[in-house]
């Protein structure tokens, strides 16, 4: 705010409190009528910073206020550098799930300053790694190497590599039409049904994205001949950054199938899979039936 005010700009701040429930319509609106109280109009800019929930709350509060103006994101935690800072995705969730309301409304710049992940707790920092070894699977396996989860010195040759992966996969594809995005989805499938099957809170986004990339690597293993060792591999690499790797013994099988039943890629019938023949490409597969997502499921108690 100082740099800002310094440089002639009129500020002013608005804050919600931290936690998905924020991402909410009440708050976009309540944040709009702020906006409009301290005299903003379409010549203001919006600046995002914070995690993935600012990000895509303040994005959309952009997508929308006077028809649209232009923001900015300055992500703050390792997932929104990462991950959703990047693409253009903004929105607020719906009583009836997550993210079903939003706009696409591209930032005119992602300033990711990785000093600030240094007051992130250990959990959500570790948390951001899912989507990294994501990226690394899809797309990167040289990124393999430079993983060390005990080594935060040389962070932003990282979160760039990822930036520019996901900013490339999302250029080619940023409505989602060719199936190239959808390769962002790999280990989302069976990890939001048991993100949705734990109840939202139990595991953080991430930790459940590491079982559904767990689940998403044996099958690419026993579907699409993955070497074992890149298999090994990655389950070490989850497990140095301390996300699980094996389901907790209290969620049921059927709580997670019902789970995925309900995942909205699935109301067209067939499944859409995300597979990896070999580490840093993957494919989509519409192969797959029911009953091998629940022997997945299954195989994450071993
Ligand atoms: N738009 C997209 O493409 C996209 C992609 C992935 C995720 N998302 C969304 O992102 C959200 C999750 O984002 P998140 O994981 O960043 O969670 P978050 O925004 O809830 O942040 C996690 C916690 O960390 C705190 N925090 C943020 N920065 C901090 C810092 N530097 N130091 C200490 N604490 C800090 C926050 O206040 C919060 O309590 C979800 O709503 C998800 O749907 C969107
Ligand atoms: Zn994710």
């Amino acid at each position: 705010v100082a740099s800002l005010a310094g440089a002639g700009f009129s500020v002013s701040t608005h804050t919600v409190p931290a936690g998905e429930r924020s991402k909410s319509l009440e708050c976009a609106g309540g944040l709009c009528e702020e906006l409009i109280a301290a005299g903003h109009d379409r010549k203001s800019l919006v600046l995002a910073l914070g995690g993935g929930v600012v990000g895509d709350l303040a994005g959309f509060v952009a997508a929308i206020y006077y028809r649209g103006i232009p923001f900015v994101q300055l992500p703050t935690t390792v997932v929104a550098q990462v991950d959703s800072s990047v693409g253009g995705k903004t929105g607020v969730n719906a009583r009836g799930g997550k993210n079903l309301i939003g706009a696409f409304h591209q930032p005119k710049l992602v300033l990711a300053d990785t000093d600030t992940l240094g007051t992130l707790p250990p959990r959500e920092f570790n948390e951001g790694f899912a989507e990294v070894i994501k990226h690394a699977i899809i797309r990167d396996r040289e990124m393999l190497p430079a993983l060390h989860p005990l080594d935060r010195s040389c962070l932003a040759p990282l979160i760039a590599r990822n930036v520019a992966i996901k900013a490339a996969i999302v250029s080619a594809d940023e409505t989602e039409t060719s199936g190239l995005r959808a390769l962002l989805n790999f280990g989302h499938t069976i990890g939001h049904g048991i993100e949705n099957a734990a109840g939202y809170g139990r595991y953080l986004h991430g930790e459940a994205i590491s079982l559904g990339i767990v689940a998403a690597v044996r099958l690419s293993v026993s579907r699409a001949g993955l070497p074992e060792a890149d298999a090994a591999r990655i389950f070490d690499l989850l497990a140095a950054y301390d996300l699980p790797t094996r389901l907790d013994p209290d969620i049921s099988t059927d709580s997670v199938m019902a789970a995925l039943a309900r995942d909205k890629k699935f109301l067209s019938g067939k499944i859409r899979f995300v597979l990896s023949r070999s580490l840093g490409s993957a494919f989509l597969d519409d192969s797959l039936a029911l009953d091998d997502l629940r022997q997945a499921v299954e195989g994450l108690r071993e």
